[in-house]
């Protein structure tokens, strides 16, 4: 099969045909018009799941022509026009049915292609018809080629004229069976397991991986069809049809093939903070990266200015659940807001004009997409719901890991797992000794933890316990980070980083991983921490579980520029308060700083190093802008910062440039007035 890539990227059932050009000689025209040809037969072995008799029909036709070709020479010089025009004709209609064919045969299309079955058979008789009118014009009469080739081409000719296809009867019957089985999802009925199976069989899908396959396609489908606005029925069957095989995929295949789960589990190691991707980063409504995200009392978020346009044109509501709001107080999302900063930045992403994904709309997973769709699902998330729960280990397992597949990023599949009550039980599982189950059952709670109602959930069925258990003892590292980030998504709420900080054993865990972990676990626990520190509560406790020393030691031993960058990022926040400061001057922290000003390479690294400076002299007073003033090289960089950096950075650099230099004069005209509170000043170790 994999040797049939021609079409790679194509479209099924768009057919991408070019004339061959008039100056090809006709010898290498017939060549590559039997090689055309020669490919059009090899599919006769090939597996079609619908429109075979049909396929198959053609494919005599173009074997029949073959033979003619390998007899044909154009070698002489007195060609006649009609029979290049001919092979020319010829060789576009090949071209196409070959694009069918390999359309017809393709894996993971199976189910779309059944439900397109007529427009094929159709399409096939088109092409035929085609090829009757190309030979019309060939000048059978002329060419020297045997009488019984003469005679096949003669046939073809007929045959062509006065071709049916039809409808495959067999595919009509299934594709009837299917529509009675989407109905039944309608209806929140399970169908029948022996007619799934039925369905199923007919198409040759027999497995996990080819049933997932299928899955994937109609969601790629989803994803470009979604921006063609007069196609939305299609829409809604390509999400129906997704439903229908995700429901079979757990229902009748239980065993997923072992290839299929490393895949993923090799694959989500990748992404940004263990699952944070920029499509979290995108208002729902605008679709472009937040500028300014809030919070409504919903616990969704959006961009300030869709979200108050939205208001305006009279809607109270919020755009995501539908829910008619209690009030429309917006809460700034800090920890978001810093963190798409901070990502922006790092990617060249200038948020003022650049929209990301744009085509990778989110909104549209807010609904099922279909009836069938929502029915299918339901139904899933219910069986699913009664594996974790009452399932074997084994069993239980391969729902978490299925749980893990639904919530990629779909919210509302997300919400209907969280409704028939997967949380309680995926927690419960963390405790497995298994180090597979305990990964997939964190990696679903890290997805699930996304949606705000899951939040809640975790944290009322006493969830927080087995996350920082599970941060600590996790078998797998990547459990471990999982665990890191599902914190850093709970601690969005502030009750929660409360909650959270209070848990004896949460932040020193988080900073354990600082410590020991590898670069994504101490990337997953920086982050988690910056966004535990918007509670002021948590300051001291950062700064007890030792924190400041790492984190300095990060600054010069590591070579992620990503790392340097967050452990600058927590450094700054814990230097505005008093004794964030004072551990961090008690280090002698303050050459390292301003070097690293020098020698990072990151926008928000040097961003960060400017505000952590600026608190440390506001917090330590005269003694610590004493020695910055001393430094040769730190107003270069401040004042490169002014011109290039963000307004954040450079406003930062003019408020650090003013206090040096209102030091620095008042230090030369011998004033003894203090610049700052003198009560404030921290002796400089
Ligand atoms: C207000 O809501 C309605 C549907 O609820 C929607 O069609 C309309 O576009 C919304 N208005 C704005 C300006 O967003
Ligand atoms: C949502 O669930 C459906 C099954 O109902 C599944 O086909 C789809 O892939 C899921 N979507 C995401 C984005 O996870
Ligand atoms: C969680 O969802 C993201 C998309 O938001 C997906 O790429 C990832 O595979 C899922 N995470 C895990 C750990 O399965």
């Amino acid at each position: 099969m994999t040797k049939k890539l021609y079409g790679l990227g194509r479209r099924v059932l768009t057919f991408p045909a070019v004339h061959p050009c008039e100056s090809i000689s006709p010898s290498t025209l017939l060549i590559s018009l039997i090689d055309l040809a020669h490919d059009i037969c090899t599919y006769k072995s090939e597996f079609f799941s619908t429109n075979k008799r049909n396929a198959l029909k053609a494919i005599r036709q173009v074997h029949n022509l073959l033979i003619f070709l390998e007899e044909l020479r154009v070698e002489s010089a007195d060609i006649p026009g009609s029979l290049v025009i001919s092979l020319s004709e010829l060789h576009l209609t090949f071209q196409r049915i070959r694009y069918l064919l390999e359309d017809c045969t393709r894996e993971g299309a199976r189910l779309w292609m059944l439900t397109k079955s007529d427009r094929v058979s159709n399409q096939l008789r088109l092409f035929i018809r085609a090829i009757g009118t190309a030979l019309d014009v060939l000048p059978l009469a002329a060419i020297d080629v045997s009488s019984e080739v003469k005679e096949l081409v003669e046939l073809v000719m007929r045959q062509a004229r006065k071709a049916i296809f039809e409808t495959d009867p067999d595919d009509k019957r299934v594709l009837n069976d299917v529509i009675r089985i989407l109905g039944r999802f309608e209806d929140g009925i399970r169908p029948d397991k022996s007619e799934v199976k039925r369905v199923l069989d007919y198409l040759g899908i027999t497995k996990w991986s080819q049933c997932n396959q299928e899955v994937k396609f109609l969601d790629s489908e989803i994803t470009i069809e979604y921006l063609n606005v007069d196609k939305r029925s299609e829409l809604a069957l390509l999400s129906s049809l997704m439903g229908f095989l995700s429901y079979c995929k757990c229902i009748m295949f239980d065993l997923v093939d072992n290839e299929a789960s490393q895949q993923v589990s090799k694959k989500c190691c990748n992404n940004m903070l263990g699952g944070l991707t920029p499509d979290d980063f995108t208002c729902p409504i605008s679709l472009e990266i937040m500028k300014d995200p809030v919070t409504l009392s919903t616990g969704h978020t959006y961009d300030r200015a869709s979200i108050l346009k939205w208001f305006r044109a009279g809607n109270s509501t919020c755009p995501k659940t539908g829910e008619r709001l209690q009030s429309k107080e917006l809460l700034v999302n800090l920890v978001l807001k810093r963190i798409i900063q901070d990502w922006s930045v790092d990617n060249g992403v200038s948020i003022a004009e650049e929209s990301f994904h744009k085509n990778r709309d989110i909104t549209r997973t807010v609904l099922a997409g279909s009836l069938a769709a929502e029915g299918a699902m339901k139904l899933l998330a219910n069986f699913i719901s009664n594996r974790l729960l009452e399932g074997t280990s084994e069993e239980k397992n391969k729902a978490a890991y299925e749980v893990r597949l639904l919530t990629k990023s779909s919210i509302f599949n997300r919400s209907c797992l969280v409704e028939v009550g997967c949380i309680p039980s995926l927690l419960k599982l963390l405790s497995s000794k298994d180090s597979s189950t305990q990964e997939n059952a964190i990696a679903a709670l890290l997805n699930l933890s996304k949606h705000c109602k899951s939040k809640s959930m975790v944290v009322e069925s006493g969830g927080l316990d087995f996350i920082v258990d599970m941060l600590k003892k996790g078998l797998k590292v990547e459990a471990r980070q999982h665990a890191a980030a599902t914190l850093f998504y709970i601690a969005s709420i502030e009750e929660y980083r409360k909650l959270i900080g209070e848990n004896p054993e949460a932040i020193p865990a988080l900073v354990d991983m600082v410590r020991d972990g590898t670069d994504r676990s101490k990337k997953n626990a920086l982050v988690a921490i910056f966004g535990l520190l918007m509670h002021s509560g948590n300051h001291w406790r950062v700064l007890a579980a030792g924190a400041v020393p790492l984190l300095l030691n990060l600054l010069t031993s590591s070579d992620s520029e990503e790392l340097i960058t967050d452990s600058l990022a927590v450094l700054a926040t814990l230097a505005e308060k008093l004794d964030g400061t004072i551990a961090i001057l008690h280090h002698g922290a303050l050459d390292m700083i301003m070097k690293i000003l020098d020698s990072c390479t990151s926008r928000a690294g040097k961003e960060y190093c400017v505000s952590l400076l600026l608190a440390l002299c506001i917090n330590g007073g005269a003694n610590v802008v004493a020695l910055l003033v001393k430094s040769p090289s730190l107003m270069g960089s401040l004042y490169s910062l002014l011109s290039q950096g963000s307004s954040r950075a450079s406003k930062k650099a003019s408020a650090l440039i003013r206090i040096l230099h209102e030091f620095y004069e008042r230090h030369s005209s011998g004033s003894t007035t203090p610049v700052l509170p003198q009560d404030r000043s921290v002796h400089v170790w």
